[in-house]
């Protein structure tokens, strides 16, 4: 594979920095009892590890699947179920973890499935957010960073697979395909 040129947008000391801060003010919105963390396969992963260790009430952790068809840069806009939740998320507060939040298709297509399991309270919590690249409104209760219209990768966040282990975010400069 061709190297592509990268720099760093975020370091590892400022995401752990806002992870830490998420963590403290998620733990303070909510009532007492356990949050369901549900992370987006598979580049929330690292998001979630460190966000529920900023928590201190007690959360469990699920995992969702969604295919957005998409092996490149963009999702072609056809999303769909690759792997369902383990529980019932029934009279739960579920916290939806994504890494990234970038036209809005994914999340809108997962809130509208997990909406129809009842549970008692449904919010998004997203590492990164493009603001400008939104094609369906989604309401983020808590965003990490916004950032710019840029293609990143690390933290979580790949490139056709590669690239999720890198300890901080980077911008992806000239990608060849997508
Ligand atoms: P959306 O449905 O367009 O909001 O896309 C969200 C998904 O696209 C994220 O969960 C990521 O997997 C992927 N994605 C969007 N932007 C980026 C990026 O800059 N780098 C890596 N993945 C991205
Ligand atoms: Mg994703």
């Amino acid at each position: 594979m061709a190297q592509n040129s990268m720099r760093v947008l975020l370091s590892s000391e400022q995401i752990q920095a806002r992870v830490r801060e998420l963590g403290a003010q998620i733990d303070r919105d909510y009532p007492e009892g356990p949050v369901y963390l549900v992370a987006i396969l598979k580049g929330a992963c690292f998001f979630l590890a460190d966000l529920a260790r900023a928590m201190k009430r007690s959360v469990r952790i699920d995992f969702i699947g969604i295919s957005s068809y998409g092996k490149g840069k963009t999702s072609s806009g056809e999303v769909k179920l690759t792997k369902d939740l383990d529980s019932s998320i029934e009279g739960a507060d579920v916290l939806v973890v994504e890494d990234i939040v970038d036209s809005g298709v994914t999340l809108t297509y997962l809130i509208h499935v997990l909406s129809q399991r009842r549970p008692r309270s449904l919010r998004i919590v997203a590492l990164l957010d493009k603001p400008d690249r939104r094609q369906r409104p989604v309401e983020v209760a808590y965003v990490g960073f916004k950032i710019p219209d840029e293609f990143v990768i690390g933290y979580g966040l790949d490139y056709a697979e590669n690239y999720r282990n890198l300890s901080d975010i980077c911008i992806l400069e000239d990608p060849k395909a997508g």
